[in-house]
């Protein structure tokens, strides 16, 4: 499949989409919103990859949502759009997605980051939610994913006051998992995405399942769906195989069933 707005590669297990309108920081306009779920859907759906990687360039992960594409647009137009229901496709990814940002991330760039299930980010990488500079607030689940990630007094100060995070203070509040020189984010974020492409695919997705219901559910639902996701890989070949590997004191071998 071609594309117009992205790039789009694979290295061995690994998928990786690169967000590619640098002239516009990599701005998320329809096209690009699209391009980027159906390039996402299609690694998710594909037997020989095992996790994703989004990145665009050092300068820009994504500058937001196109300004200039909505600036006109009425609140019915924004309410028929595909813009912002286009963002909860990513909620539907069975596969780990692992951002790799560097420079701005910003608005619908941030939002896109925090919607991954992991970011690694370059030492210049900056987190902000700016929309109150043009007076709307974030759309794409800032305030929620933010909220949850930062805290409350942050999160207002960032949605309310245009306060961005550093790399560094990103990584102090649990947003980013990693900060690496700006040569290595993408590298990094490539080995991480690589050394869990290896492992047993089915627990994988169950994880991830798992973990997100931490931040959708109440305690006891969370839970439930944990012992459920939990007691069900006892039913996989890759359970027998990691624990019999364990005794034999041997590497396991995964077969993804
Ligand atoms: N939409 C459209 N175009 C954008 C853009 C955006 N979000 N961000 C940058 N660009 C364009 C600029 O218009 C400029 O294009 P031209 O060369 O044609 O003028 C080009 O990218 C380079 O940008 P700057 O010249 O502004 O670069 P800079 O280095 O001086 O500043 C910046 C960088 C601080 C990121 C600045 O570009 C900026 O403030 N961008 C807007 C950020 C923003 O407000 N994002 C939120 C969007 S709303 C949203 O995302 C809603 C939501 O929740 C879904």
């Amino acid at each position: 499949m071609s594309y117009e707005t992205i790039l789009v590669e694979t290295q061995e297990r690994v998928g990786m989409i690169r967000l590619n309108r640098p002239k516009a920081l990599n701005a998320l306009n329809n096209t690009l919103l699209k391009e980027l779920m159906n390039a996402l859907e299609a690694f998710d759906a594909d037997d020989a990859i095992g996790a994703m990687v989004i990145t665009g360039n050092e300068k820009a992960f994504a500058a937001g949502a196109d300004i200039k594409e909505m600036a006109e647009a009425s609140a019915v137009e924004m309410l028929k759009s595909d813009f912002i229901p286009t963002f909860d496709r990513i909620r539907g990814i069975k596969k780990p997605v692992i951002a790799a940002v560097s420079g701005w991330a910003l608005g619908g760039g941030s939002e896109l980051a925090l919607s991954c299930d992991m970011i690694v980010a370059s030492e210049t990488a900056k987190f902000g939610q700016p929309e109150i500079n043009i007076g709307v607030i974030p759309g794409a689940g800032g305030t929620q994913r933010l909220a949850k990630a930062v805290g409350k007094a942050l999160a207002m100060e960032m949605v309310l006051n245009n306060r961005t995070l550093s790399a560094a203070e990103a990584q102090a509040h649990g947003v980013v998992n990693r900060v690496v020189p700006v040569e290595r984010y993408l590298d990094e974020a490539l080995e991480l995405a690589a050394q869990i492409a290896a492992r047993a695919s089915i627990a994988v997705q169950l994880g991830k399942e798992a973990v997100n219901q931490a931040f959708e559910t109440f305690l006891t639902d969370g839970l439930a769906e944990e012992r459920r996701a939990f007691t069900f890989l006892f039913a996989t070949e890759d359970q027998k195989e990691g624990m019999a590997a364990f005794v034999d004191k041997r590497d396991p071998e995964w077969m993804g069933q």
